[in-house]
């Protein structure tokens, strides 16, 4: 494998930003044969990697002279940043293509670019190339750090431009970035997976764990607060792991213990974490810090050992519940969330009872639950005995009651409480409330203006509706 030196990396810098004034060239003739500035569209499918993935490729569009959009329709470029971690966010990226060509007959400069985890599968490409021939753009996970590039070349050509790469090494630190939120951000620590659970496909449309440089991720962050973000989100497949593959090897908990030091940081949040890499060196940072958020997503996906065993996973249920048993113990306000998946190959409703014991001893404040989706390529998909989709619909709706009901419980037991909450936004159905998330993620919608976002203010609680509060400010 090509190790690719820091030097590199820096001369890749150098080269985009050559390829970000060409492009800006083409954009400039193109603002002049429409008389307007052209409006860039960039959509995201599927996780946090991806939403901060197009931060980047809408810093690159910024850069060049697109106005950004929200609408596809009003847009002269679209780019569809898609998610293939369950067959649904497939088919949604190709319902909305159909919808692009329609607007590519009326619109005959219609840019459309497709990106992301999608993209790395071999039968998409397959089938875009085949009966998606309006799209102009296809590239993959690997190289969106080449995207002024690829724009380039796809203005100098008429014909589909694919550049799908196997894996990289690089990791390009500097180019521009959108960000969607000026107070908060999140920040890759580490790309790609190596953990191979036996249902996703995540560790071959990512490729192997790369961890960043501790010193350039602490500089990100520094130079992040410094421009008025006040909450920052680590992201990486498994953050616990972050570190080992370094030349000078450093642990999540020791990475974590810098970042509280930035002066200027007021909370710090990480996704995802996976329990059988989760220490109790992290414990303890977690209990000692001012900043960590009192939010750790611990994805379970079974309850049952012979599901888990069969997932992969590395852990039993008994272990599972006695890590969750430690960390209560020294946080007990830590709220916990989970990702469940109902219909693994094999799983019987019997297996559902062991999840759902999991979801009444575990307590969590919120649990994704997912359907099945059979990958192709992932060990899971080659096993016999997939479960009937009737099976699965019981399982799933069981499971699904027991989580609110769960879910419902642990949210009454803040009402009344007076909690810190950072202002995000104006709620979109009533403008004189605004709306803050609390440090164990949940929602709260109380009365005050724009001026307050971004700031961390003292609510108390007031009423609980389930899944979010309303409240109200104290000072
Ligand atoms: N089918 C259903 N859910 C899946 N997930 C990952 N792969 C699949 C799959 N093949 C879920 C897991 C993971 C979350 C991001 O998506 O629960 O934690
Ligand atoms: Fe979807 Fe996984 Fe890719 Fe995130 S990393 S966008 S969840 S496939």
């Amino acid at each position: 494998m090509v190790r690719y030196t820091a030097t590199d990396d820096e001369q890749e810098e150098i080269l985009q930003r050559e390829y970000m004034e060409k492009a800006a060239l083409h954009v400039a003739a193109l603002e002049k044969e429409l008389g307007r500035a052209p409006k860039g569209c960039v959509v995201t499918f599927g996780c946090q990697m991806n939403a901060r993935d197009s931060e980047k490729l809408s810093g690159i569009l910024a850069k060049i002279g697109y106005t950004l959009t929200e609408s596809e329709e009003d847009a002269d470029l679209v780019l569809y940043n898609t998610c293939t971690v369950r067959d649904n966010a497939n088919q949604r990226v190709y319902g909305r293509l159909g919808y692009l060509n329609s607007l590519k007959k009326k619109k005959s400069h219609l840019r459309v670019i497709l990106c992301g985890c999608m993209m790395q599968e071999a039968s998409v490409i397959d089938k875009i190339k085949k009966s998606y021939r309006f799209v102009d753009l296809l590239f993959g996970t690997h190289n969106i750090f080449k995207f002024a590039q690829l724009l380039v070349t796809m203005y100098e050509n008429q014909e589909m431009i694919v550049d799908i790469w196997q894996e990289t090494d690089q990791i390009v630190e500097k180019l521009p970035v959108n960000r969607k939120y000026f107070y908060k951000s999140g920040i890759n620590i580490m790309f790609g997976c190596n953990n191979f659970c036996s249902y996703c496909i995540v560790p071959y449309v990512r490729g192997r764990e790369r961890s960043r440089d501790p010193k350039e991720i602490l500089r990100e962050i520094e130079r992040l607060v410094d421009d008025g973000v006040v909450e920052i989100m680590l992201l990486g497949q498994n953050v616990n792991s972050y570190g080992k593959n370094l030349e000078e090897p450093i642990t999540f908990a020791a990475l974590l213990r810098e970042v509280e030091k930035i002066e200027g940081l007021k909370r710090i949040r990480f996704m995802t974490s996976h329990p059988k890499d989760l220490s109790d060196e992290l414990i303890a940072v977690m209990r000692d810090s001012k900043k960590i958020c009192r939010h750790l997503h611990l994805p379970v996906q079974a309850g049952s050992n012979r599901i888990l065993q069969a997932m992969n996973r590395k852990y039993t249920k008994e272990q599972y519940l006695s890590l969750v048993d430690k960390i209560r113990t020294a946080i007990p306000d830590m709220s916990i969330t989970t990702d469940i998946i109902v219909g693994f190959p094999g799983e019987t409703l019997a297996d559902v009872e062991e999840t759902m014991d999991v979801v009444r001893k575990v307590q969590y404040d919120n649990a994704f639950t997912f359907i099945y989706s059979k990958r192709t390529g992932t060990p899971a998909a080659a096993m016999e005995d997939q479960v009937p989709e009737a099976v699965v619909k019981e399982g799933f709706d069981k499971l699904l009651k027991v989580v609110q009901d769960t879910a419902r419980e642990r949210a009454a037991l803040l009402q009344g409480k007076v909690l810190e909450a950072l202002v995000e936004e104006v709620n979109d159905q009533d403008a004189s409330l605004v709306t803050g998330r609390l440090s164990n993620n949940m929602l709260v919608h109380f009365p005050a203006d724009a001026s307050m976002i971004g700031k961390i203010v003292k609510v108390s609680l007031d009423t609980c509706h389930g899944f979010y509060y309303t409240g109200h400010i104290v000072d």
